[in-house]
């Protein structure tokens, strides 16, 4: 007898056939009908019980959440609704479930009472498919690189470098918080911590990432990232993962062409391979849609979004020309933005970026070669001696998908950065030596993988696409 599993039953290819099916009862209902789910496919199995030759104690363990092993024949189904259905012969009761206090009845829950109950969540259709989508999503950008002759790197989590400015950090310390060795100014003793300096949780592997492009060519890493900023909002997370891919001999323009060829690769690859999960995810937003005023809904559906994106060309604009058609568009002219643009120069907020996206050019935008004073330290210097050759990519509904650059690859022009910086150069000397020694032009960027789930699955909250989510006064679980 086989083992198997309901996304391989479905396929109705095995009928007549005597198996074993292991799974958790969503629903049994007329003391009949089991839908059995084993995290296999959206889809449930329906499962017919011979109630008559079952004994009672049996029939009434079988309730939502419990594990179960079924053993019976797959025919073809009389009801309506599946093309096959198991004929059940013996049923062995795994793990009973508590039908009072079990949180995941087969009724619509709130995402808000679901975050409470994360460790139960994937027991849902909704949570099931979007878990689903992330493990697709991963492989496909781990399958994009490899083809493309990228070597995966491992960049390190705890760090002794906290010059890449992305953000506040982690500390790591194995010091004793109440009573920490002290200098004799009375400041804290790091010599004497775990690793003899102080350390962090990494917000970002790129630096890493550029000493293995400077000798490996092609890398990327995929890696968890920390950043301790006090963002409540939608689209932060304190723990999020990150792709970024840095190459060597690489500049701004195929940087950009890389990211845009890679998101539309992996975007493509869902829509080819998650067709189940990405239809019940198109309804369920659907769904959402219609609770919400005629004008704030969207005018496409998640796999028209998908496909928009996969099959269009994505904007390219400058920062400048982006600064223009927002300082002279309606919201900022009635000062409906938060923050009014008034000059060149002007840090741009999720509100501009959204605008840009979402209301004036209606596609993917890469905005590149933003000032130098509002970016990272490491960023190649343009010959205008103001802009820097950053890319952001943004997305509509989410805003900023993608941030990278291409790389400051002169000796001189980065210590002077540095200096003006105050980032001790004594400290990265290791970063600057990818300058001393065979330097050369190379760019990366960093993809924050959370956001592309969100917009792979149209989940509007970046806490329901992480299986734990970590945030401001939130690490449960
Ligand atoms: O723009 P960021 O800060 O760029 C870097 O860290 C560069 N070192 C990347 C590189 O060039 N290799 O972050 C990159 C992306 C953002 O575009 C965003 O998608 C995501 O990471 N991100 C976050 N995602 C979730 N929660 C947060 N708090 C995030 N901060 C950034
Ligand atoms: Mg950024």
């Amino acid at each position: 007898m086989k083992s198997t599993s309901v996304s391989e039953l479905l396929k109705g290819e095995q009928l007549l056939q005597e198996i074993t099916l292991k799974g958790w009862v969503r629903t049994f209902r007329a003391k009949r009908f089991i839908a059995l789910n084993d995290g296999s496919t959206i889809n449930n199995i329906q499962c017919v019980v011979d109630f008559e030759n079952t004994d009672e104690e049996t029939l009434k363990r079988i309730t939502t959440g419990a594990a179960v092993a079924l053993t019976g024949t797959l025919i073809e189904s009389q009801g309506k609704g599946q093309k096959v259905e198991m004929e059940v012969k013996t049923i062995e009761i795994l793990g009973d479930s508590d039908p009072e206090t079990y949180p995941i009845q087969p009724k619509k829950h709130s995402f808000e009472f679901l975050r409470e109950n994360a460790h139960l969540r994937t027991r849902t259709n909704t949570f099931s498919a979007v878990m689903r989508l992330r493990s697709s999503l991963s492989f496909a950008i781990h399958q994009y690189f490899n083809q493309k002759g990228f070597y995966h790197m491992h960049t390190p989590i705890i760090t002794g470098s906290d010059a890449e400015g992305a953000g506040e950090m982690f500390q790591v310390t194995g010091l004793d918080l109440k009573n920490p060795p002290l200098n004799e100014d009375g400041s804290v003793d790091y010599s004497k911590d775990f690793f003899g300096k102080e350390t962090n949780l990494t917000v970002s592997g790129q630096l890493e990432a550029e000493t293995y492009a400077m000798s490996l060519g092609k890398v990327y890493t995929f890696g968890p990232t920390f950043r301790a900023e006090n963002s409540n909002t939608s689209r932060h997370l304190s723990e999020f993962w990150m792709i970024e891919p840095e190459v060597a001999f690489m500049d701004l323009a195929g940087n950009m062409d890389l990211a845009e060829d890679f998101l539309k690769s992996i975007i493509t690859y869902v829509l080819e391979n998650n067709k189940e999960d990405l239809a019940f995810l198109d309804q369920r937003l659907l769904d959402e849609e219609k609770t919400k005023p005629q004008k704030d809904r969207s005018e496409m559906s998640l796999t028209e979004k998908l496909h928009f994106v996969a099959d269009n060309n994505f904007k390219r604009v400058s920062y400048t020309e982006a600064i223009e058609i927002l300082r002279n568009c309606k919201p900022n002219k009635k000062k409906k933005f938060n923050y009014i643009i008034e000059e060149w120069g002007a840090d741009l907020q999720s509100e501009h970026e959204r605008f840009l996206v979402e209301k004036h050019f209606k596609c993917p935008v890469i905005l590149f070669d933003y000032p130098a004073n509002i970016k990272a330290f490491y960023m190649r210097l343009n010959d205008d001696g103001k802009t820097v050759r950053a890319m952001d990519i943004l997305f509509p509904g989410i805003g900023e998908m993608v941030g990278g650059a291409q790389r400051e690859e002169r000796l001189d022009v980065l210590l002077e950065k540095m200096k003006a910086l105050n980032i001790d150069a004594e400290e990265l000397s290791w970063y600057t030596d990818l300058r001393k020694y065979g330097t050369a032009v190379h760019s990366g960027f960093g993809l924050g993988f959370e956001r592309l789930v969100m917009f792979a699955t149209g989940m509007s909250n970046i806490r329901d696409v992480i299986p734990f989510p970590r945030t401001p006064q939130n690490a449960a679980f």
